[in-house]
């Protein structure tokens, strides 16, 4: 396939970026999508133990990350952890050059990275997101949509009318995220007019990521009707497969609760709890796109089925 400008300015053989996930982007990971031909991001706290220093542990996923790959990879900061700040230096002093940011305001980092000379992508939800962010000067805006797994905002645009609205509101250049998982999403993504994709769910059923095999199992299994937006109402709206857990949150937000009730519920180490094969009590935070994942497969396939199956459904269409 071509280049774009998101596989330029990142110096990447294809515009595919395995997006940051909070417990599970490690450095082997990363380290698979980037040797691949992707970009391979790292979240600090993908790989640290009970209790463990997360600006620390992603030092040393940084560098166990050098020793597995010379392609270029990043590191996911999401603004709601909070040593935030920490694991940004640290990644700095790691000498990495590429970050995306996501969950917090644009404003906070963007000039401070970019006199490191960091390429700075912001994950944004609407049209407004993504003109405030160029304003503060990112390189790109991952423009996701609400099928994506994790975190979405209480807007709720899905990825088929988000993209073209940001592609036409901002100049540089937008990758889609949410609801991509196989060549299919990859071309769709590309003639909406987005430069390069992010994934997240395809990346935790593949061979190299780091979940437990309850947690890929259940988005193999799972169905399109098998996902729902749990913390709606307390703006900390999430993308989860239906459990245990998400029965009982959607139960507590029928009866007005407070976005603590909810927090408590759905804190970050109920993510932690899915990544180890707590799928009933863990937030098995996934995208929609679960229901077309039906086998775990490498990063490598995963990867070249993207890329094998944009060129020949482009030379279809
Ligand atoms: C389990 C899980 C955890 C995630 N954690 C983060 C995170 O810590 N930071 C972030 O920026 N995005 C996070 N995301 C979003 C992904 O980076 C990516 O944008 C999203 O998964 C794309 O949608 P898809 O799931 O349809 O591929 C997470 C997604 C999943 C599935």
């Amino acid at each position: 396939m071509k280049k774009t400008k998101v596989s330029e300015l990142l110096g990447i053989d294809y515009p595919i970026i395995q997006g940051g996930m909070g417990w599970i982007a490690d450095a082997e990971l990363a380290a698979a999508v980037s040797n691949a031909g992707g970009l391979g991001m790292i979240s600090p706290t993908a790989g640290a133990k009970e209790g463990e220093n997360w600006p620390e542990n992603l030092r040393r996923q940084l560098r166990r990350a050098k020793s597995l790959t010379a392609k270029p990879f990043g590191v996911n900061i999401s603004l709601e952890i909070p040593e935030h700040k920490e694991c940004m230096d640290i990644a700095l002093e790691e000498g990495i050059k590429i970050m995306t940011t996501a969950a917090g305001s644009p404003k906070l980092y963007t000039k401070y990275l970019k006199q490191s000379e960091v390429v700075v992508m912001h994950t944004v939800f609407s049209v407004r997101h993504a003109k405030v962010a160029e304003a503060e000067g990112v390189d790109a805006v991952i423009a996701s949509g609400c099928e994506a797994g994790g975190l979405i905002s209480r807007d709720e645009v899905s990825t088929m009318v988000l993209i073209p609205q940001v592609v036409d509101a901002v100049k540089i250049p937008v990758i889609a995220a949410g609801g991509i998982a196989d060549a299919r999403g990859f071309v769709a993504a590309l003639a909406l007019g987005a430069e390069g994709v992010q994934m997240g769910t395809r990346f935790v059923a593949t061979q190299e990521c780091p979940v437990h095999q309850n947690f890929k199992q259940a988005i193999v299994k799972a169905i399109d009707t098998d996902t729902t937006i749990t913390g709606r109402k307390s703006g900390i709206g999430a993308r989860v497969l239906k459990n245990e857990l998400a029965r009982q949150l959607l139960a507590v937000e029928e009866g007005g609760t407070t976005a603590e009730e909810v927090q408590s519920l759905l804190g970050i180490g109920r993510l932690r709890l899915a990544v180890e094969g707590n799928v009933e009590e863990g937030s098995l935070m996934c995208g929609a796109v679960a229901g077309m994942i039906t086998q775990i497969m490498s990063v490598a396939e995963v990867i070249h089925s993207l890329v094998d199956g944009h060129d020949k459904l482009v030379a279809s269409l």
